[in-house]
């Protein structure tokens, strides 16, 4: 017995080398750690259970039986993060440059069926040369069972994609059926095609960070959600993100019991809108103050920068924040924005986490750019993802509700639960000035007129009573006592129930 149990110490040991002393070099002096390092990294200590840590590849193709390497590159398993339980794959670039074999894809399938039976995460770290050229067919038919499952699994578990090397061709496509793509700056990319096919074919020629480096996709594509230094930051930064997400769509948002009082006032929010309407203010402002010990977690914060996303927690429990940012497009809707926002409150919606959106918005983008690049069909989106949602949805106006947009930001008339308005709100149609021009436009020659009409169309429209007197509007409330309502109107709605009829799926305006 003695002797097996020595064979199985060997065995593993080896296994756990991967593709040797020399790759793991090749890969630290690139700055990046092991698949098995990043695993240590992004679990709890010990926590780690691995499977198929003997599964080898069945090539036997141009020599590769002579070549089989243990785990044939690719860690999985499953662990914990936080005493959560969450399930992983990190691909080994040490072995075969973590090209996906058919053996490889098949551990990833059985780790996320798995994940899906016991309903729980799934995070993926990619580190790969793409489709395992030795194998052909048997690679392509791998990635397309491991698409098939991400889809399958959208909706049901949380699913995080960790880009931590390269990341080309079709292979692209399983990070961006995820929920949320994290980079890592300067060693990451991702492409349809490299850089290589790319001046084949249309001439143009860029790098390989140009072409989809961290930055190209976290502020150009909005691919990514966000990036960082480097694989120890990645790690961490998902590990404190994890914390904000349920484990699947039957569970609530996970809770964290906070110090920070429900009923805490802020005075300075009363001062925060400017007197001028035209001057901007930064909305993240009103977040930090609100939310639990101030503590946000953006998303996509270097895409379509004019709305804002991400996470915090209020009395203990996980939030999603949608805000119109007045310091960026004045926060008009564009079509990124529309997009950015709109995937995440279905995100949300999926997963059970509440509401807020903060409301400052002028209105659509206008121009033939966004006009042509198709703003009817991706403004439709966000409005979609509002209307259809039935999580609890708070609403707060704090300055300018114009127009569509006004409708889009989850109004009361897209089922939002609590709409409340800071005294600052000006709801219309539009702004005074263009509905003066167009209502009295007999009198445009007549500066004075004008004046005055403008005057009395701000008195008349320029604030959230006319909404409220229709009751679209719950509530005037004093800025300070901001964090107070969404506290008690996101406890008012914990029971909510509220289902959409029966259908196999809408049809959103893709
Ligand atoms: C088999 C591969 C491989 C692959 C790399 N390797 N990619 N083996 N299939 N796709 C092996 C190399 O032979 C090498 O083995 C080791 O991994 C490390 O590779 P290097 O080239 O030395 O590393 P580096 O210089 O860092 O370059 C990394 C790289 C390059 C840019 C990813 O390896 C590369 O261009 N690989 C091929 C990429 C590619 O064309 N893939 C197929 C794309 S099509 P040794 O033994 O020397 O260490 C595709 C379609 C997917 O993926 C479709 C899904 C639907």
């Amino acid at each position: 017995m003695h002797k097996i149990i020595q064979q199985l110490e060997k065995k593993r040991a080896q296994a756990k080398q991967g593709g040797g002393e020399a790759r793991i070099e090749t890969q630290h002096a690139k700055g990046k750690l092991t698949a098995r390092e990043r695993i240590e990294v992004l679990l709890d200590q010990g926590s780690f259970e691995e499977w198929d840590i003997f599964v080898e590849h069945r090539c036997t193709d141009f020599g590769m039986q002579d070549k089989a390497i243990p785990g044939d590159g690719v860690v999985t398993g499953y662990g914990t993060i936080n005493g959560r339980l969450v399930f992983i794959y990190s691909q080994d670039f040490t072995v075969f440059g973590g090209s996906l074999s058919e053996a490889h894809a098949e551990k990833i399938c059985k780790v996320m069926d798995q994940a899906m039976k016991v309903g729980a995460p799934i995070i993926g770290i990619s580190d790969s040369g793409g489709a395992r050229i030795q194998e052909g067919v048997a690679s392509l038919g791998g990635y397309a069972e491991v698409f098939q499952r991400n889809v399958l699994a959208s909706g049901v578990v949380p699913q995080i994609s960790l880009v931590m090397g390269p990341c080309a061709g079709g292979a692209v496509y399983s990070p961006a059926i995820t929920d949320f793509i994290f980079m890592v700056e300067d060693s990451a990319y991702m492409f349809v095609t490299g850089p290589d096919v790319v001046k084949t074919v249309t001439h143009e020629e860029v790098s390989a960070e140009d072409l989809g480096g961290s930055t190209t996709h976290t502020s150009r594509s909005g691919v990514a959600a966000l990036a960082f230094e480097n694989d120890v930051q990645t790690l961490l930064m998902t590990r404190r993100f994890f914390n904000f997400l349920p484990s699947n769509n039957r569970d609530g948002p996970p809770h964290r019991s906070s110090d920070d009082s429900p009923t805490r006032t802020e005075k300075s929010l009363d001062t925060l809108i400017p007197d001028n309407p035209n001057r901007p203010y930064d909305i993240k402002e009103i977040i930090g103050k609100v939310v639990d010990e101030g503590d946000f977690f953006e998303l996509q914060s270097n895409y379509a920068k004019n709305i804002i996303i991400g996470f915090a927690r209020m009395q203990g429990n996980s939030v999603g924040f949608v805000a119109n940012q007045p310091m960026v497009l004045a926060g008009c809707l564009d079509i990124n924005a529309s997009i950015k926002a709109a995937r995440f409150v279905r995100f949300c919606d999926a997963f059970n986490i509440p509401i807020i959106t903060l409301v400052d918005v002028p209105g659509f983008m206008p121009g033939t750019a966004q006009e042509y690049g198709g703003i009817i069909k991706h403004g439709a989106k966000l409005l979609y993802a509002y209307a259809e949602c039935t999580v609890p949805k708070i609403t707060l106006i704090t300055r300018k509700a114009y127009g569509g947009a006004y409708d889009v930001m989850a109004s009361k008339h897209l089922r939002g639960d609590v709409n409340l308005a800071w005294p600052s709100a000006e709801i219309a149609v539009m702004g005074p000035k263009g509905a003066v021009e167009i209502i009295f436009r007999e009198e445009a020659k007549d500066a004075a007129a004008i004046k005055a009409r403008t005057e009395e169309y701000r008195e008349k429209f320029a604030n959230p009573f006319v909404a409220g007197r229709r009751g679209y509007i719950d509530d005037v409330i004093f800025p300070r006592d901001t964090r107070k309502r969404l506290c008690r109107s996101l406890a008012m709605l914990r029971n909510k129930k509220l289902e959409n009829p029966w259908r196999k799926h809408g049809n959103i305006p893709l």
